[in-house]
């Protein structure tokens, strides 16, 4: 077997949830590690920090959950459609209790988040295994790391334990997220691609990330914080 054959033997044999989530490490710690993220999870920002960002969830999950009625009989993201997921109905349960009846009239989308809802809506669209990609990068973060993010909202700005306002990170329809987590992986090793579609889908969970830390640095410019 020559060099490159070996290779991608290997990657082959790599079930695909190992290879994105390796894949995608480096960009995960760039994302958890922003000044936003880390002044939210240190309990550095007022609420009104964190209602915008809630704001910025709504237009993001808005374009992955429109798209679910038209994806939910393809072959390829089809299986992914899970309603125990859904969070726009939540997301906007959270913002109705932070910012009164009247918050669809705050819901303003950063350049940087509309960027982000319109790709996901174009992979929709066009990509079904790009939508993977983003389906994966938020849905699979918010069962792990946004149960902190929860933690620390509760802690930081009273809300009730997975009560109001904390809504989006709750997950009563799965009763054992760790289990989830690795059905959703059983998920992502049966997604019938080959090498290279592989590929593409690794490098579009890279880019979801990046729209991440984008609406991220966006925020952080928007509620700059007095240097201590
Ligand atoms: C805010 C800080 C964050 C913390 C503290 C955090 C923490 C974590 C933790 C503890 C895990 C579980 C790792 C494991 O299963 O061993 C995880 C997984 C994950 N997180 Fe985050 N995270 C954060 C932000 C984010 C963001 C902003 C995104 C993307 C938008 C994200 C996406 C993911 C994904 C996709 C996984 C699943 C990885 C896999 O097992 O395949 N996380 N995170």
């Amino acid at each position: 077997m020559d060099a490159t054959a070996a290779v991608t033997a290997t990657a082959t044999a790599t079930p695909f949830s190992a290879l994105i989530r390796a894949a995608s490490m480096e960009q995960h710690g760039t994302a958890s590690t922003s000044t936003f993220m880390s002044d939210l999870l240190g309990g550095r920002h007022a609420v009104g920090a964190f209602a915008r960002y809630t704001a910025q969830l709504w237009f993001v999950y808005q374009a992955l959950e429109e798209s679910a009625e038209t994806l939910k009989d393809d072959p390829v993201a089809g299986p992914f459609v899970l309603p125990a997921l859904f969070r726009t109905a939540r997301i906007e349960s959270d913002l109705a209790h932070m910012l009164g009846d009247d918050w669809r009239a705050a819901l303003v989308a950063l350049p940087e988040t509309t960027a982000y809802a319109d790709r996901i809506k174009e992979c929709a669209r066009t990509w079904p295994a790009g939508y993977i990609a983003h389906h994966y990068t938020r849905y699979l973060g918010d069962l792990a790391g946004g149960q902190a993010i929860r933690d620390r909202a509760e802690r930081s700005w009273g809300f009730s334990r997975k009560g109001e306002g904390v809504q989006f990170y709750v997950f009563d329809q799965i009763t054992n997220p760790a289990a989830f987590r690795r059905e959703y992986r059983v998920l992502l090793d049966a997604v019938d691609a080959d090498e290279l579609e592989r590929q593409r889908i690794v490098e579009e969970c890279r880019r979801a990330y990046e729209y991440n830390s984008a609406v991220f640095a966006a925020l952080g410019e928007e509620f700059p914080l007095a240097a201590a």
